[in-house]
């Protein structure tokens, strides 16, 4: 057993990260420890631990499981879970009460949790006294261990817990079942060390590991060549790709090369403001198959309140970037996340990010209330925003970020852009739906034919969500 220890996750070594090219190990044994067995997995949080969740798929029918689509139907259930805000633990804990109930009627079943929440002492604490029926607990450093775990798990009948503190080596060979045949994400970057005073994610990810150029571009070369229209490269903060490795091999060189194996279409996310170079506004600019969609997180816009968050800019320097990104790249759609209710956040404060809002007109914008996270330097900070005054700075946000998110898109109106066409709508089956080059969601009408293709679309209709459009032949 090993339980994670947030002093040990805290810290940063200056230990070399190695570049493992076996650590992942399949015994024969173990490869048929699925057969006949079903598994449903729920992922939670951003895109990287969607991605996370496509290897654990993939490890998971290297075993001989096969996947289903709900839980009743599975003999194994994997929580993939997320650690940002407390609504997505209350989310955790309130499905594991489902679970439990499916183990009471079937004892048989394995049933597990794993990703950001299992990073956190709390947690792996309360699973052990309240949910020790749970089989197995692992960590985001182990998830190329998970064939192991889960046949200790089966074999001891024991609740067995996988979980190490400090970051491992960078894992190369661990495959992936894609949820799309037709984009695709890659890690170029695990961890993160911008210790920003509100955020989990440095505990539960570890430190910076930027991976080495040619593993990346081998993947996106092969992801071409299976017929790959658009790749995402994933990291907590992107731009500060490379400043890790021992070759100087920057954010903006990796893009470059990226551009050059002519993959249709780029993006990358998230992007700190503190480190956006002009070299990578330049790459941007300058090759059209890096798409023209930056997603720029804001926080706040008081500089008393991003000096709390350990944000490192100000909001001159932020209008500043955004500004010259605008310049740079006119038609290009730029996003944010705003944080509302931080410790200290007074009324002037909040007006603050209602200006640069109100300046800056973002495309779209996630927000969120302030959620303390233990162990992170905000939360012993005085949380002194009453929650009904958090929830009425919240709604006022909205209102101005939809306002401008509409806005946005009446620009689009009678225009004619480039749409990759994913498949169709869950939301109506009479529709296709696809993404913009600026990231924006399209609906139209069309058959199957056109699935997986980038298609012109003249836009017919604006909502603040989506749009409405028409395939241009
Ligand atoms: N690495 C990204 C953010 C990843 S988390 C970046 O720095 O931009 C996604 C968003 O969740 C953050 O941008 C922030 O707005 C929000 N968030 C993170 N921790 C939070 C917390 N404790 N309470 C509320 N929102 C939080
Ligand atoms: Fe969290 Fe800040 Fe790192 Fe983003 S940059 S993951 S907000 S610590
Ligand atoms: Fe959540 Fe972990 Fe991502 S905390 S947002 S799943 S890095």
């Amino acid at each position: 057993m090993i339980i994670p220890n947030l002093t040990e996750a805290k810290k940063r070594t200056s230990k070399e990260v190695l570049v493992k090219t076996n650590e992942y190990i399949m015994e024969n044994e173990l490869k048929k420890i699925g057969q006949g067995k079903k598994y449903f997995v729920k992922t939670y949080g951003c895109q990287m631990n969607e991605h996370d969740g496509e290897n654990i798929k993939a490890i998971l029918e290297d075993m001989s499981f096969t996947e289903v689509g709900t839980m009743e139907e599975a003999d194994l259930i994997l929580l993939n879970t997320c650690a940002i805000r407390e609504n997505a633990h209350n989310k955790v804990f309130g499905y594991l009460g489902r679970i439990k109930h499916l183990k009471e009627e079937r004892p048989n079943i394995i049933t597990g949790i794993c990703g950001c929440m299992a990073q956190e002492e709390v947690v792996v604490e309360e699973i052990m006294k309240k949910y020790k029926w749970l089989d197995f607990v692992f960590g985001t450093h182990n998830i190329h261990k998970l064939p192991q775990i889960l046949s200790t798990a089966i074999v001891r009948k024991q609740q067995e817990i996988e979980v190490m503190s400090v970051e491992g080596d960078i894992v190369e060979n661990i495959p992936v079942k894609r949820a799309s045949k037709y984009k695709a994400w890659i890690n170029i970057m695990y961890g993160c060390d911008k210790f920003c005073t509100y955020c989990i994610v440095p505990y539960t990810r570890g430190k910076q590991r930027s991976r080495h150029p040619e593993y990346i571009l081998e993947e996106v070369r092969q992801l071409k060549k299976e017929g790959y229209k658009e790749i995402t490269l994933l990291g907590q903060n992107v731009n500060a790709y490379g400043k890790d490795l021992n070759i100087d091999y920057k954010m903006e060189d990796l893009l470059e090369d990226v551009a050059k194996t002519k993959i249709e279409r780029i993006r990358f996310v998230t992007s700190h403001p503190w480190d956006f170079t002009d070299d990578m506004i330049n790459k941007i600019s300058k090759y059209p198959n890096i798409m023209p969609y930056i997603h720029l997180p804001l926080q706040s816009g008081s500089n008393k309140i991003l000096k709390l968050m350990g944000r490192r800019y100000t909001k001159e320097t932020y209008l500043e970037l955004f500004q010259k990104l605008k310049q740079k790249l006119p038609y290009s759609s730029i996003t944010t996340d705003i944080i509302v209710g931080f410790p200290g956040e007074t009324q002037e404060d909040f007006e603050d990010t209602l200006d640069i809002v109100n300046t800056c007109k973002f495309d779209s914008a996630f927000t969120f209330i302030f959620s303390p996270r233990v162990g992170t330097p905000a939360a012993k900070m005085k949380d002194d925003v009453p929650e009904d005054e958090k929830r009425k700075r919240l709604q006022r946000l909205n209102q101005l970020v939809n306002q401008y998110s509409n806005e946005a898109n009446q620009k689009y109106f009678n225009k004619i852009v480039p749409v990759l066409i994913e498949g169709y709508s869950e939301k109506d089956s009479k529709y296709l739906m696809g993404y913009t080059d600026t990231m924006k969601l399209v609906n139209v009408k069309g058959d199957d034919s056109v699935i997986g293709q980038i298609v012109n679309v003249r836009i017919t209709d604006v909502k603040t969500w989506s749009m409405n459009g028409e395939i241009i032949q």
